[in-house]
Formats: C-alpha cells, sequence, structure tokens
C-alpha cells in the first residue's frame, strides 16, 4: 500500500496534495505519511508474527522524535548507535528493555549511560570493548546484559560502502574470535552473555546472504553450545527505490527465520530501519532556476547534498516527481542538481521530465529513511523542517534550523 502517490494528477501524501503542503511550509522540507510508518511497522510485525520478534527500530534511520513516539505507541524499540540515539529513545518513552546498543566505537560515557539504564543489550564487537562494560559495570555495581556481534564474512551483496558482514569490514568478530570471546565473557563477573548479533549490511534485496548469515549462526550456536536468550539478526531489508527495483522478499525470510529458530528457545531480535520508513517520506523542494548549457539544461534546486546525502554518496536513484503532472514534456537533456559548491551535488535523473518552470516543486521519493539522519549544515545551510501528515492533517514536527544558530561560530 502505497501513501505517497498520484491521485489524478496531484502528488498526494496521504489526503493532502503535495502542492498545498508546499505552499505551506518553507521549501526544502521533508514530510511524512503517518499511514505509511505504522503501516510498514504492522506488516513487518505480521510478517513474521509466527517467531513474535522484539522490534527494534534503527534510530539512526530517522530519529525524529514525533515519529520515533509513533513507532513506540505501535510496540517498537529502539536499536541505537550513540548516546544521542540512546537518550532519543528514551525520550520517546521506549522501554529499556526494548533497546539494543551497537557499535564499534562505544566511548565509555556512552557504555556508563546504556549500563545504568540497563538496557536490553549491548552489543559488543570487540574484546577491549567486553572489558571496559565488565569494568564500568563493575564500577557501577552491576551485571550488563551483553550481546556478541558476529562478523559471519558474508557479502550482503548491495553497496559497498553499506555492506558490514565481509570479514575485511571493521563490524563484528570473526567466527573464531568470536568463540574465544564468548569463553572470555563467561569469565568475566560483571557481564551476562545474553546475545548473540548480527548485521551483514544495508539495503539487502537478495534473499541468499540472509540464508547464508542463518546457516553460519547456526554452526555456531551448534558449536558453542551456549543458550543465548537472544538472537539479533540486524536489519538491512531492502525496499524497492522505484516501480522497477526488486525488493526483498520479507515472507521468504521469515520463512527462513522460522525455519532457523526450530528447536531454539531465545528469542529474535530485528533492527530494521529502512523498511520501515524508507518509503514513507518526500523531500520536497522548490525548482530555483533552469539554466541551458552545452548540450543539457540543469534544474537547480533548493534542496542539496546537505539534505539528501544519498545520491552523492552511494549513487543512490531517489525519483524526482512533479507535484502536478502534465502531458507536457521537457525537451532535450535534462539534470537535476542542489545549490551546493560540489559537482557531486546532483540528483538521480531519471529519462524525459513533465514541463517545469522556474518557481515550480517537486518531490523527491523514497527519502524516509536516512534521508534526514545524514543531513549536514555544509555550505552553512540550515538543516530542513520536517512535516507529519495524517490523512487530512499535516503538522510541523521539526522546524526549519534557524539560520542564527548557525552564525554562532
Ligand atoms: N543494525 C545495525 C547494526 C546497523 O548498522 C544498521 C544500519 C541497521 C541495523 C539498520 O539497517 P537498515 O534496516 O536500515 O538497512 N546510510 C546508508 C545506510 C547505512 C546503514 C547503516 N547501518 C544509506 O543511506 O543507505
Amino acid at each position: 500500500m502505497n501513501f505517497i502517490r498520484f491521485r489524478s494528477d496531484s502528488l498526494c501524501v496521504e489526503n493532502i496534495s503535495a502542492l498545498r503542503l508546499a505552499k505551506k511550509y518553507k521549501t526544502p522540507f521533508y514530510c511524512y505519511s503517518l499511514a505509511q510508518l505504522k503501516n510498514n511497522f504492522l506488516r513487518f510485525n505480521n510478517i513474521f508474527k509466527n517467531i513474535k520478534p522484539i522490534i527494534c527500530f534503527s534510530v539512526k534511520s530517522n530519529s525524529n522524535l514525533t515519529l520515533l513516539r509513533e513507532l513506540r505507541k505501535i510496540g517498537s524499540g529502539a536499536d541505537v548507535v550513540s548516546i544521542g540515539e540512546l537518550l532519543k529513545a528514551i525520550k520517546v518513552g521506549i522501554n529499556s528493555k526494548k533497546i539494543v546498543f551497537s557499535g564499534v566505537g562505544k566511548t565509555e560515557e556512552e557504555i556508563s549511560k546504556a549500563v545504568k539504564k540497563k538496557i536490553l543489550l549491548i552489543n559488543v564487537e570487540s574484546e577491549s570493548e567486553a572489558i571496559l562494560i565488565n569494568k564500568v559495570s563493575k564500577k557501577l555495581s552491576k551485571k550488563t546484559s551483553i550481546g556478541i556481534r558476529l562478523n559471519p564474512n558474508i557479502s550482503g551483496n548491495t553497496h559497498k560502502k553499506i555492506s558490514t558482514g565481509s570479514k575485511n569490514e571493521k563490524f563484528g568478530l570473526l567466527y573464531g574470535d568470536c568463540i574465544n570471546l564468548c569463553k572470555k565473557i563467561q569469565k568475566m563477573k560483571n557481564l551476562k552473555l545474553e546475545g548473540l548479533s548480527v548485521h551483514i549490511g544495508s539495503q539487502i534485496t537478495n534473499i541468499k546472504p540472509f540464508k547464508n548469515m542463518l546457516s553460519t549462526l547456526d554452526k555456531l550456536i551448534k558449536r558453542i553450545k551456549i543458550d543465548f536468550k537472544f538472537i539479533d539478526l540486524g536489519g538491512g531489508m531492502g525496499i524497492s527505490y522505484s516501480n522497477k527495483e526488486k525488493k526483498l522478499n520479507l515472507k521468504k525470510y521469515s520463512k527462513l527465520v522460522e525455519k532457523f529458530m526450530k528447536n531454539k528457545n531465545a528469542k529474535i531480535i530485528f533492527e530494521p530501519g529502512r523498511v520501515i520508513v524508507g518509503n514513507a517520506g518526500l523531500l520536497i523542494s522548490k525548482i530555483l532556476y533552469i539554466k541551458k548549457s552545452a548540450d543539457k539544461k540543469f534544474i537547480i534546486l533548493d534542496a542539496g547534498m546537505n539534505d539528501l546525502m544519498r545520491p552523492a554518496l552511494y549513487n543512490a536513484k531517489h525519483q524526482i516527481m512533479p507535484l502536478k503532472k502534465t502531458s507536457k514534456r521537457l525537451a532535450g537533456n535534462i539534470e537535476f542538481v542542489g545549490p551546493i559548491c560540489e559537482s557531486s551535488d546532483k540528483f538521480y535523473n531519471q529519462k524525459g521530465f513533465v514541463k517545469v518552470k522556474e518557481g515550480d516543486y517537486v518531490g523527491l521519493t523514497h527519502v524516509g529513511a536516512y534521508g534526514m539522519s545524514l543531513s549536514s549544515n555544509y555550505n552553512i545551510r540550515p538543516t530542513a523542517a520536517e512535516v507529519m501528515v495524517t490523512g487530512s492533517n499535516h503538522k510541523l514536527i521539526r522546524k526549519r534550523q534557524s539560520l542564527e544558530n548557525l552564525l554562532k561560530n
């Protein structure tokens, strides 16, 4: 079900035309469909209902408080990777027993906060980290639940910059090292080894890497004979960014996980980000100028790579939609670019575009995940506003950053 779609000629977010929103809020701004967000979460939950997983939404994909609060209301936990994300998850009322903390470089301050908050699992990625968590826990007279992250040496067959499961990546511990560390952790008095975790990458659309990941986990569990209370399978489920693209078959994945769970008592944890929020976001931007050049026309938007980094970082193909469809087409080659002083500040160019003029608006689709959360102040540009739509209502859920703030230092 798509809640951001054309209704006759108008691009709509639920029941509101994007053009109406564009006239109300200063561009560029992000706009989310609450129905889409909830629908994605509940669908995910439903597909995996037989294994009743703990779903820890990956806060790095979108950390807007209103959005997190809505997810908490429908049962989500949180996967966090920094003290900031941890505090946001707690702030929106997510129960600490539904929070997992991943990342290769947790600081002592971050560990100490997580220990005090008694979160579900701190997923350990190195021996030194385990030693530090043990030391911090001892100082605080706590016994901390931890997970250990396996690097299964499996390629996710995804963009190389978002692949995490191969042996040359910094993430997790290789098979042998993982087994050795499990044994050492069992002797650390202030740690409880409760979880085994893995995350092989993001935007994975093929089921095969997940299948291999599960069989490696299975092998490891049989070998070390630890009755893990939790098995955290991470996130990574890929979505389709256009009609032509393939997405991960979640139903097939759920069948594989069900099979994997036979004869195991553990509880499954998932850390999905993109699949929950990716298609729930639209970035609305204004056409500032149209400039003719040697053999193309540049359509210069007021949204740039500081607002949406994914095209510049990963050549991501976010479709650009006119807010009003017409049958007239723009002649010649066109290229959508942003205002930033970098040649990589350009967006994916689908062939042909409806006739637009300066002052018109466009929407970049599927920007709910790693859109706003990856944005920056490059070129001293304030970060965009965020708007939530539900049915026929809309509200501002984050103000556009003020320029004043940016002029302080
Ligand atoms: N768990 C861990 C340990 C992760 O590192 C990540 C993502 C997730 C869960 C959530 O993955 P998801 O379900 O969203 O694929 N900026 C990139 C994506 C980086 C993902 C980093 N880790 C992008 O825009 O494509």
